[in-house]
Order: structure tokens, then C-alpha cells, then sequence
């Protein structure tokens, strides 16, 4: 397959998926998740936005400085201070990439209050002004989908000429559709002089849920790299989710024959990676990745299925390292069992961390006659989310609940070691407990999300619960599993909180430019 039938995969988990209230990630989440992108093939990584806080400066330098194969990114708005600081950080990579950025659009133009011709000479200075730091510069216009493509056009050329080697073009709020976005690529790609010495990107968002089929558009007008998040994860609907294209391109190359570099057996183990550390649940029915999208639970389906296979599936659940088998374990399974069963399922632990592992499955054996594969999951994103934070631990927790409201919990808490005990009332007995944790721990943060999913079937299934807590612009999300669903909501509530001190004490004065990137992108 030629040069030009390859489409390159740029993952922006780390920078726009990061923006999404809440999925922020810890550092060393972030490098992790890094490796994880650069083992599957991913061609470019945006490992974030150097100018937005401390935090984000050194996860880039650090990621360029371990990077292997793939390009590490950085994002800046269209001024010296930020492509400089952009520049620093990703300079330590072998392959760095400067990317740069401003609002195009009519409503984008008027926010740094700039006119078309002012707008064109400030794009000309600072991709000029990138160009002479680093030779592999990415542009994007941003909003290009509602800019007029007149002056689109116009704007795409100067940056050319000052030197951009990649053109992206954003559907920043998910405006456009997929005839009008192959339209638009092919329309630059014809007009603009110097087009065919770049590559068109784009970066689709999926407000109206057209940012798979806009991204595939975008290609067949002649796009060669798409933008991408692992789950689609990103600010409101999320962007265009990487195994999503990357398994429509596999199982469609006979009308879509263009070929990327991911090694899809690795995306379910991402997948999950990045659904833990960000906080953000995966949908049971999202396409490729959800917990039903290889499930078959009808009679004719599964009877289809068990005598071929290709009945109802249109690619097989090995392709995205899927493994069949949901071996059941049990409390008489040993260490060297689950070992194997939980690095069959992604997770290679050293000697100690499976002893902690193997200590909390037994106990969770003891109370689950079968301990399946999901099961596991929800015990190592127990077990990893408590790990890095936890200043408070719930160490006792008993409610009596039933039809009499209130509801009480009488809660024992270690606070930096120390136990604390109280009880409390509530509308019913989460309330309750949620009380409980504010009496022995006051805190201004407030709840903004409180969700519950069973992992398996049966009423002694474990429940996973998300709680995502805010607190002066600082949002931190938590998540727990137990077959108790009040003891799950317990200790996410107790992460949630967790978290947000882990983000109080690290918070510094630039922390919140990430919150007004885009108002600020002149
Ligand atoms: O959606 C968008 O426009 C962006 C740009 C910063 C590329 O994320
Ligand atoms: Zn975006």
C-alpha cells in the first residue's frame, strides 16, 4: 500500500481529552498511558499543553524524554510566550512537534478582537516564529468549520508558507457533517498553492455524534491523519474515539482502503486503562470498546453465532485483544491463577502488588460465588485508584436503612492515620454516609456526579460507583467497586476527596489557563 493511502493516528487523549471537566489525570497516569499509546503505533501524541500549569510543562517534558517511536506534541496558542514554552518542553523527543492554534471563525475573530488582515500577519509570525524552533509544526484554524472558506483558504496558505508541515482542521463544536467535511478538505487541498507539500488533519468533536463518520469524511477528501481520543474522550460529547476509526479503516478497507499503523489488539486494554485513570466510564453499548459490543445475548444471535461466528460479528473480540474466555475463578483459585488471568487481562504485576491483588480477590471471592473477568477489572481500578491517594480510608462503615426515613451510618474514618468516628442521618443510606464523611472530614467541595453500575450479572454482583466532586474550579473524580453498593459509594466518595487535596496542595497560579485556553486562543 502506498505513502498516501497511509493515515497517520494523532491521539490528543492527553491534551483534549484531558480537558474534559474532570478526567484530569495524575502524572504518572499520564506517562503511562503515554508508553501504552506509543507500544500500539500511534504516529503523534499531544501529551498536553506546556503553558497551561506546572503539571502539564513537566508530563510533556517527561513523556518527550521517554518517547520511543512516536512524535510527541505539544499545544500553544498563537503567541511567542506559549510556543517557546511549548517548544521547551517537548524539545527532549527525538521526533517533537510544535502545534499552534487560533479561533478563525467570525465568533473566534472577535474574541482577541482582531480583523482579517491582522489575523493573517499575526498566523504568519508566530508559525514563522515556531518554524524557527522546531521543523515539524502543526496549525490549526480553529472553528474552521465556520469560517468562511474563503478566507480559510487564505489563512491556510500563510501558514503554509511560514512553514507549517501539518494543517489541521478543527470542527471544534461538532458542527459540520460528513459530505460537508470530505467538501472542505478536498476544496483546501484543490485551492490553497503549496497544499500538496502537507498533510491535511482532522479533528473532529461529536456534539450532533458525527465524529467518527466526519473524521472517515475528512480522509476519503483527502485528510491523512486524523485527531483522536481513546473512548472519544474529550470536553462535552468527546472527540472522535481512536478505535473507532482505526477498526472502521480494518474492517472497511474494501471501500475505505487507506491503512494506519495501530496494533488493534492493544486498544481494549487501553480503553480500560484510560476509562480508570480519567474517571470517565465507558458506555456498555459504545461501539468497539463497550462492555456489550461482543456480547450476544438473543437466542437467534447466539445461536447464529455458535455456528459461525461471522453470523453477527463483523470483526473478531482477539482483534482488540479481547480474549473469549471468562474464566470464572473462585475462592479455591490460586496466586498463580489470577497472576495469569489478570495478565491475560492486560495487567502484569510485580510480586508485591499481586500478594496486595490476591488478598482483596479472596475476600471477594468469599463474598462472589464466581469472580469473573469484569470482576477483576473493577478490583484493579479499585485497587490502583486507592493507592496514589489516600490520605482518608474508610475503615468501617455500617447503615441502617429500610422504610422509615432517616436512614443512618455510623462511619470510622483514617484521617492522616489517625481514626475518627461518627454517625449520621440522611435521605437514604448514600445520603447518609456522604454525610458521615463531611462530618469527620468538612470540606466546601460539592457533588457534581454520583453514578452506580453493576459490573456482572446477580444480585451478589459488584457495583462500580463514579462520584466526581468539585471544589473552587477544581474537579476531581473518584471511583470504587464492592459487592456492598453503599461501601463502594463510600470509598469513591472518600477517592473523590482524596484527589481534590492531592490537587489543592499541588495547585499553582497557572492552574486555570487550561479553563480559559480557548477564550484566550488569540
Ligand atoms: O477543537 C479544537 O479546535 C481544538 C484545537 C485546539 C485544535 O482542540
Ligand atoms: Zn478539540
Amino acid at each position: 500500500m502506498a505513502d498516501k493511502d497511509h493515515v497517520l493516528i494523532f491521539d490528543t487523549t492527553l491534551r483534549d481529552g484531558e480537558q474534559s471537566p474532570g478526567a484530569t489525570m495524575s502524572h504518572d497516569e499520564k506517562l503511562e498511558i503515554a508508553e501504552l499509546l506509543d507500544d500500539m503505533g500511534v504516529d503523534i501524541i499531544e501529551a498536553g499543553f506546556p503553558i497551561a500549569s506546572e503539571g502539564d510543562f513537566d508530563a510533556v517534558s517527561e513523556i518527550a524524554k521517554r518517547s520511543k517511536a512516536s512524535v510527541i506534541c505539544g499545544l500553544s496558542r498563537a503567541n511567542y510566550k506559549d510556543i517557546d514554552r511549548c517548544w521547551e518542553a517537548v524539545k527532549h523527543s527525538a521526533r517533537p512537534r510544535i502545534h499552534t492554534f487560533i479561533g478563525t471563525s467570525p465568533l473566534h475573530r472577535a474574541i482577541p478582537n482582531l480583523d482579517m488582515d491582522q489575523m493573517a500577519e499575526r498566523i504568519h509570525d508566530t508559525v514563522t516564529h515556531a518554524r524557527n524552533l522546531c521543523d515539524n509544526v502543526q496549525w490549526s484554524p480553529m472553528d474552521a468549520t465556520r469560517t468562511e472558506w474563503d478566507y480559510l483558504c487564505r489563512v491556510v496558505e500563510i501558514a503554509i508558507k511560514a512553514g507549517a508541515t501539518t494543517i489541521n482542521v478543527p470542527d471544534t463544536v461538532g458542527y459540520t457533517a460528513p459530505r460537508e467535511s470530505a467538501e472542505l478538505i478536498r476544496k483546501l487541498i484543490e485551492r490553497v498553492p503549496g497544499a500538496d507539500a502537507v498533510i491535511f488533519a482532522t479533528h473532529c468533536h461529536n456534539d450532533l455524534g458525527m465524529a467518527t463518520a466526519n473524521a472517515l469524511a475528512a480522509v476519503e477528501g483527502g485528510a491523512r491523519q486524523i485527531e483522536c481520543t481513546i473512548n472519544g474522550l474529550g470536553e462535552r460529547a468527546g472527540n472522535t474515539a481512536l478505535e473507532e476509526v482505526v477498526m472502521a479503516l480494518r474492517v472497511r478497507g474494501d471501500i475505505m482502503p487507506y491503512k494506519t499503523g495501530i496494533e488493534t489488539t492493544k486498544l481494549m486494554h487501553i480503553s480500560r486503562r484510560v476509562s480508570t485513570v480519567s474517571g470517565f466510564a465507558v458506555q456498555f453499548n459504545k461501539a468497539i470498546v463497550g462492555k456489550n459490543a461482543f456480547a450476544h445475548e438473543s437466542g437467534i444471535h447466539q445461536d447464529g453465532m455458535l455456528k459461525n461466528a461471522e453470523t453477527f460479528e463483523i470483526m473478531r473480540p482477539e482483534d482488540i485483544g479481547l480474549s473469549e474466555t471468562n474464566i470464572v475463578m473462585g475462592k479455591h483459585s490460586g496466586r498463580a491463577a489470577l497472576r495469569s488471568k489478570l495478565k491475560e487481562l492486560g495487567f502484569d504485576l510485580a510480586d508485591n502488588q499481586l500478594n496486595d491483588v490476591f488478598v482483596r480477590f479472596k475476600a471477594l471471592a468469599d463474598r462472589k460465588k464466581e469472580v469473573l473477568a469484569d470482576d477483576l477489572i473493577a478490583l484493579m481500578r479499585d485497587q490502583e485508584s486507592g493507592e496514589e491517594y489516600d490520605r482518608i480510608q474508610v475503615k468501617f462503615l455500617r447503615v441502617i436503612c429500610g422504610t422509615e426515613a432517616p436512614q443512618s451510618a455510623d462511619l470510622t474514618l483514617s484521617i492522616d492515620g489517625k481514626d475518627h468516628q461518627t454517625t449520621a442521618q440522611g435521605d437514604g443510606p448514600v445520603d447518609a454516609t456522604f454525610n458521615a464523611v463531611k462530618a469527620l472530614f468538612p470540606h466546601e467541595a460539592v457533588l457534581q456526579l454520583y453514578e452506580v453500575h453493576a459490573v456482572t450479572e446477580g444480585t451478589d454482583a459488584q457495583a462500580t460507583v463514579s462520584v466526581r466532586m468539585e471544589e473552587a474550579g477544581r474537579i476531581a473524580t473518584g471511583q470504587s467497586a464492592d459487592t456492598d453498593t453503599v461501601v463502594a459509594s463510600a470509598k469513591a466518595y472518600v477517592n473523590a476527596l482524596n484527589r481534590l487535596l492531592v490537587r489543592r496542595e499541588k495547585s499553582d497560579p497557572d492552574a486555570d489557563v487550561k479553563q480559559v485556553s480557548y477564550k484566550d486562543a488569540g
